[in-house]
């Protein structure tokens, strides 16, 4: 840890009797400040703190990134000692006064999570090859997708600032985290104390500290960031090449999970001329088993994708590395690299479903339940089978839109395209013909879909099994998007 237990604890009594929370700086500091901080307008926040009591201190100290003077900040954070605080890097001496070693984060309703500071607050400083991250948009996605359904056993791989980790005690009984860096388990297990919560943390690489170990959930961020396999910092780096923590996070997720569990984890992959993505990502669990669902959520260009890494690092202005790492991307053809998370369960099925898709459209939160949910309509499907399907009666989605693309011609105007859309969840739009939007029409909950498409090859003069056959697969398709939702008997 950074402190000792007892110092710990001193600091938890600080932070809690100055009421330095999220809810408690808020309240402190009102809307229009809060909403400055959100922005690193801190003009407001720090008008409001101008009298440096306990609570304003901190806010002066650690979201402001103020220097104050020594008395302000012993009396902020007594019981904890300066000299204690000094020891552990949480403040840092700074001309005549102290200002923040580290990002002392109050985060949710009464967490802190402790990290390092960002690169932007410290210009010049290089960053430390082993930087524990920060709350910032990857990790927060993966907090948003994990699904938060009650398990035994949760898994934090590559825990960091051990912010996956909390979320997981939440809803697992057992949590274990780990990481391969020395320096961010002493930050995981000061954030987890800090907390009041009780993690097993094992230091090494990727799965080998739970090698022959099985978990109900099991979540990872790791070093995504895709190039020539150097390392240069380890939240970031692999020291794989190219996408290879990827397809080596599937290879090893089938030895990591109880039956019926699940594991998620974001990642990035290459775009190579010539090559599709979606094959490409779908090839890492062939021979898994498990079933999986990978939406990507954005795609860069090579040259935005190594500015924007560049910069988390603060390296944006060395044109050498740019230009290595531009090299690497064209002498593999890489022409973009997506990003997105990746659902995997292990369902134990001879035919498990592996669906590679866009989703780059913005979804309506929580996206975990979304995602549980999608594993749930395929067990459906896979219940029912192709049959099933069309014995079942189907409701469209609450809220179904149809929006309709039309060009006026000499007989007024004539439809050139029908598209369903999902105001709500997910968010899916989907192109449809005729015959799927009289379906979908008459979806409401009172047919089976079988007696729907008698009628409708009666009226269209087609053989009701060839209609079947055909509108089956377009069914299960819109089950699966949770277009059409089946009722329940
Ligand atoms: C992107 S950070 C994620 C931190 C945190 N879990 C989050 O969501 O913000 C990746 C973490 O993985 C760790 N890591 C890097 N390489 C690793 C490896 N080979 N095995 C285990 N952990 C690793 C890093 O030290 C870092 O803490």
């Amino acid at each position: 840890m950074l402190l000792s237990p007892a110092g710990v604890e001193a600091l938890r009594t600080a932070l809690s009797r100055a009421a330095y929370t999220s809810n408690g700086i808020a309240d402190r500091l009102g809307p229009q400040a809060t909403g400055g901080i959100a922005r690193n307008d801190f003009r407001a926040a720090l008008r409001a703190t101008a009298d440096r009591d306990p609570l304003a201190t901190l806010i002066r100290v650690f979201i402001c990134d103020q220097t104050e003077p020594e008395a302000a900040v012993a009396a902020a954070l007594a019981p904890l000692t300066v000299a204690e605080a000094l020891a552990g890097g949480l403040v840092e001496r700074h001309g005549d006064g102290l200002r923040a070693g580290v990002d002392l984060e109050p985060y949710a309703d009464d967490w802190w999570v402790l990290a390092d500071l960002p690169v932007s607050s410290r210009p010049g400083r290089p960053l430390h090859s082993e930087h524990v991250l920060g709350i910032g948009g990857a990790t927060q996605t993966l907090i948003g997708a994990a699904v938060r359904r009650p398990v035994e056993t949760a898994l934090d791989l590559g825990t960091g600032s051990g912010v996956q980790a909390l979320h997981l005690a939440t809803h697992a009984r057992r949590v274990t985290a780990t990481d391969v860096s020395e320096r961010a388990l002493r930050f995981a297990a000061t954030t987890a104390a800090l907390n009041g919560q009780d993690w097993e943390l094992l230091r090494g690489d990727l799965v080998a500290p739970v090698a022959g170990r099985r978990f109900d959930l099991v979540v990872s961020n790791p070093p995504f960031v895709v190039g020539p396999g150097t390392t240069t910092h380890v939240y970031r780096d692999s020291g794989r090449v190219g996408d290879a923590i990827g397809a080596e996070l599937a290879a090893a997720a089938p030895g990591l999970l109880t039956e019926g569990g699940t594991m998620q984890y974001l990642a990035n992959w290459v775009h190579v001329t010539g090559e599709d993505w979606g094959e490409r990502v779908a090839g890492w669990f062939a021979g898994t088993g498990l079933d999986a669902w990978v939406v990507q959520r954005e795609v860069a260009d090579p040259m935005a994708y190594v500015n924007l890494w560049l910069t988390d690092v603060g390296e944006a202005a060395d044109p050498h590395r740019a230009a290595a790492w531009l090299d690497w991307f064209d002498a593999h053809k890489v022409e973009a690299v997506g990003f997105g998370i990746v659902s995997l369960r292990r369902g134990g099925h001879a035919d498990p479903v592996v669906r590679v898709e866009d989703l780059r459209q913005r979804v309506e939160p929580p996206m975990g339940e979304r995602i549980a949910a999608w594993f749930d309509r395929q067990d459906w499907l896979r219940a029912r089978g192709a049959d099933g399907v069309l014995d079942a009666r189907y409701r469209a989605a609450e809220g179904l839109q149809l929006r309709q693309e039309a060009t006026m011609g000499d007989e007024g105007w004539a439809v050139d395209r029908q598209v369903l859309a999902m105001p709500h969840g997910l968010r899916w739009t989907e192109e449809i013909d005729p015959l799927v939007l009289a379906l979908v029409g008459g979806a409401d909950g009172r047919l089976p879909l079988r007696d729907q498409l008698a009628l409708l090859a009666a009226a269209h003069d087609v053989a009701p099994e060839e209609l079947a056959e055909a509108a089956g697969p377009i069914v299960a398709h819109l089950v699966e998007r949770g277009i059409v939702e089946p009722v329940s008997d």
